[in-house]
């Protein structure tokens, strides 16, 4: 599996010539009255002239324009870099907006090799969220074209300019950055490989190459082990596949540990729908379909080499979906582990199936919290478009997890689990079926899923949220700021902040 090459980092806070990059970038926003040119170290003189040429070179400030310029004699790099960081709300950047711009610039300019961001910071979560934008930006993936000559060349180095690079917080920070945008693009990774390489067994040992050198025991449970402990529902789904099902546990143990936490990830390396099989056009973007397991398994890996104070416990639920001879048939009866039975009506609903058996064997660990993530549903996509993933579950849990997105920068949006959904999913023959009401189907989803969620050791029930990211795991569009096309690492982000702010809540105390 093609791994991506880290971008090197450096911030300095004078001799900008000395840098001798090849670009400088310089920040644009887009004001009330037209273009804004933000603080940049330019001179006096420079600034005057650029600001009266706004206009008529068509600078905006909209997010993703970039304009690049001859560059000036006090520029120091080969060119000078108009990038548009968006709306201005008040004198205030968002951390967010940063991140963009420079993962927009980073992105755009590849083919060079240095680039110099000069865009305004004021604190050092300013200046780490240029750093994880820049990163993210760079990320390519290692293409199977059988001819690269005309590839450019991902930005391998990047200097920040900010009056904050003698900051005691800035090691740190940025040590994090390059951590989250490293597992972010990994993730990403792992998502564009095509199923023909990445297929249970192959994802299963990605999982153990990926945890080289950190503290992560993983195990990889195969066919024989999953049949015999009574994976019902990993098996079923993948019953059809000549390649046959994985379930991977990572754990990652801290001796100064202040929560237990279980993530649980869909991992269905190609969902065709099996015999309930998909239209043509609907199965194009289906090897995405493991994006939530790669979200957990690259988390539990950036959890651990942060090295913060949790215990994590990853559980990928991996198999191919596929129709044959040996496939599950809609009314067939799966037993899930733990002993519930469901009748399967629809076999392209089989996220919930193999999701089921991870959140019972998650269960049975007795975790404080337990946070799934999946791909679960195209009713998510309907109703939040490409890029804003939903949250449902318990509301402290849904609500922790919304605040985190915020604090990374990325997108989700609380939505109900409704009671009344529950009855939709009867079944004259099993304990449930895995289809109920079409109407609000990402609830429904959702709302199955929870009947697997076990009780702690009070009887009380585990504490749980459930990701669906089904519209914004997968880009099909154009790149956008630090978002390329195709796998996007979503939740990865949210993940790592939720940890962080479990550890900062309890450090509170
Ligand atoms: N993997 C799909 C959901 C999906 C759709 C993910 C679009 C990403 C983009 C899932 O397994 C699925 O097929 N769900 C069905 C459920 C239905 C049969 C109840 C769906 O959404 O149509
Ligand atoms: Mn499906
Ligand atoms: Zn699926």
């Amino acid at each position: 599996m093609s791994a991506n090459h880290p971008i090197s980092f450096n911030v300095i806070s004078s001799d900008l010539k000395k840098a001798s990059a090849d670009a400088l970038v310089i920040g644009v926003g887009k004001g009330a009255d037209g273009a804004v040119l933000l603080d940049s170290p330019l001179t006096a003189s420079t600034v005057k002239s650029l600001k009266e040429s706004l206009a008529a070179l068509g600078v905006t400030g909209d997010a993703d324009q970039l304009v690049r310029l001859p560059g000036l004699p006090d520029t120091g790099a080969k060119v000078l870099v108009l990038a548009g960081v968006g709306k201005l709300a008040g004198t205030e950047i968002t951390e967010e907006s940063l991140r963009r711009a420079a993962g927009s610039a980073v992105r755009q300019l590849a083919g060079l090799a240095h680039v110099v961001l000069a865009l305004p910071t004021t604190a050092v979560e300013q200046v780490s969220a240029l750093a994880e934008g820049a990163a993210l930006g760079a990320y390519q993936y290692d293409s199977l074209h059988s001819n690269k000559a005309g590839n450019k060349a991902a930005v391998a180095k990047v200097t920040i300019y900010s009056a904050l690079a003698k900051d005691p917080k800035l090691a740190a920070a940025l040590l994090r950055a390059s951590t989250v945008a490293k597992a972010v693009n990994a993730t990403r990774t792992l998502v564009n490989e095509p199923p023909s390489r990445l297929y249970p067994a192959t994802f299963a040992e990605a999982a153990k190459d990926l945890a080289k050198g950190l503290p992560v025991k993983v195990t990889v449970m195969d066919e024989k082990r999953l049949l015999k402990d009574g994976f019902g529902g990993i098996m079923g789904v993948g019953q059809g596949s000549s390649r046959p099902p994985r379930m991977v546990k990572m754990e990652y143990k801290s001796d100064k540990a202040v929560a237990d936490l279980a993530l649980v990830g869909k991992g269905i390396t190609f969902d065709s729908g099996g015999i309930s099989i998909k239209p043509g056009a609907g199965m194009i973007t289906m090897k995405c379909d493991m994006a939530g397991a790669a979200a957990v398994l690259n988390t539990v890996l950036a959890v651990a080499e942060l090295g913060l104070p949790v215990n994590v416990t990853g559980w990928l639920c991996i198999a191919e979906n596929m129709p044959s001879g040996t496939a599950i048939r809609p009314s067939d009866v799966l037993t899930i582990l733990g002993g519930k039975t469901v009748e399967v009506l629809n076999t392209d609903a089989e996220g919930r199936l193999v999701m089921a058996d991870g959140l019972v064997a998650a269960s049975h660990e007795f975790p404080d919290v337990i946070i799934d993530v999946a791909t679960l549903t195209g009713a998510q996509v309907v109703a939040l478009g490409h890029r804003t993933a939903a949250v449902m579950g318990d509301d402290g849990v849904s609500a922790a997890l919304k605040a985190a997105a915020d604090r990374a920068g990325e997108l989700i949006w609380p939505m109900p689990l409704p009671e009344e959904l529950r009855p939709s999913l009867d079944s004259p023959v099993a304990d449930l079926a895995n289809i109920g009401e079409r109407m609000g189907g990402m609830m429904t989803a959702a709302v199955f899923l929870q009947e697997f969620i076990g009780k702690d050791k009070n009887g009380e029930t585990i504490p749980w949220a459930h990701l669906d990211i089904a519209g914004p795991a997968f880009n099909e569009g154009a790149p956008y700021g630090y978002t390329p096309k195709q796998g996007t690492g979503m939740a990865v982000r949210t993940l790592v902040a939720y940890v962080e702010d479990v550890v900062a809540r309890s450090n509170q105390r």
